[in-house]
């Protein structure tokens, strides 16, 4: 199985549980936020950039010579703020990285792919949970690359392909020593940052029209979604499956408040979140509709927010 972003937070996860379900894996990652040692030594790494001038070249060159039974391909810029400031650098990298692996797997005969997509294709939804077949109508650049790479994978079926999207909620939670989000970028990592460092953890906006007021997602534990990758993989190997799209997450919300609640609690440090103001284009809401992941891959996370937050504080 080839892995892009292997080295990454949930690739690094991914590549694990691929391992235990008995694949031998090599992971494609320039390290460019990616960690080296995240990766066991019995993964090969092969360093080149998805997006690069030869890249459509070497991949094929790689696939050529390598077989790969699946490809799952997370390597990916994230950051929202950044995908507004600089479009042209998400467009190239998200969208152009994808296009060679698409090329590269098409020269050679792969078939097989697995997409990180995100809940960030929704923008912002207003229903209680939202559902794959609610209109996605991304409202960042970052959401639009992951909205457009599943645009490229359905149409890719033309030749051949197989593909599912899985759209992911807040992935949070860490499944191993040494696998931790180390980027501080969503709420979990960055609380935690906080705390350790004895700063207190900020809540944007308790004017929402939610109960408490703070903004709520629904956060689904690394290892569950690891999971799912090798479900989507095992449906694509069936007969007839073509392209798919799916939800990623529990089913279930928990506010801002909620989640800092329980970081206290498994800290065992006492804290007052402090109260800032709104931060543009948060959902108030942002939860999953998960029917169809269970019904039609059998997946459903079993781990809660505790098991999140606990793995988050103390690996
Ligand atoms: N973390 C989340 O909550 C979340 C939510 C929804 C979707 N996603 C998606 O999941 C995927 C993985 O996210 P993550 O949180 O593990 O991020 P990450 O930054 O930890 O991992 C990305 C990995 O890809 C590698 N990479 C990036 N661009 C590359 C390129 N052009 N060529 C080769 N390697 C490259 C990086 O070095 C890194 O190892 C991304 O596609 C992201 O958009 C993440």
């Amino acid at each position: 199985m080839l892995v892009t972003g292997g080295a990454g937070y949930i690739g690094s996860h991914v590549v694990r549980e691929a391992m235990a379900a008995g694949h031998s894996v090599w992971a494609v990652d320039d390290l460019s936020t990616g960690v080296e040692n995240r990766l066991d030594s019995a993964v090969e790494r092969i360093d080149l950039n998805l997006a690069a001038a030869d890249a459509e070249a070497r991949l094929t060159d790689i696939l050529r010579k390598t077989k790969f039974d699946a490809v799952i391909h997370l390597a990916a810029r994230k950051q929202v703020g950044e995908s507004v400031e600089k479009p042209e650098e998400y467009y190239r990298d998200n969208i152009g990285g994808l296009a060679n692996l698409l090329l590269a797997m098409r020269a050679t005969d792969h078939d097989t792919l697995v997409f990180s997509s995100s809940a960030a294709t929704y923008g912002m939804p207003d229903v209680d949970s939202v559902s794959e077949s609610d209109v996605p109508t991304p409202i960042n650049p970052y959401g639009e690359t992951k909205l457009i790479g599943e645009w490229m994978i359905r149409n890719a079926k033309n030749w051949g392909l197989r593909g599912v999207c899985l759209r992911y909620f807040n992935v949070a939670g860490t499944g191993a020593t040494g696998l931790a989000d180390t980027a501080a970028l969503n709420l979990i990592p960055i609380a935690i940052g906080q705390l350790r460092r004895g700063e207190t953890p900020k809540v944007f906006g308790d004017d929402y029209p939610t109960p408490d007021g703070s903004c709520i997602r629904d956060y689904v534990h690394v290892s569950d979604l690891a999971v799912a990758h090798i479900m989507a993989i095992d449906y694509l190997q069936q007969e007839e499956r073509e392209f798919d799209v799916f939800n990623v997450g529990t089913g279930t919300g928990a506010s801002v408040f909620e989640v800092l609640s329980a970081l206290r609690e498994a800290s065992g440090i006492d804290f007052e979140p402090e109260v800032a103001p709104r931060r543009a284009g948060d959902p108030p809401k942002l939860v999953a509709n998960v029917s169809r992941i269970q019904q039609v891959l059998g997946f459903k996370a079993e781990k809660n927010l505790v098991d999140i937050i606990d793995s988050a504080w103390n690996l």
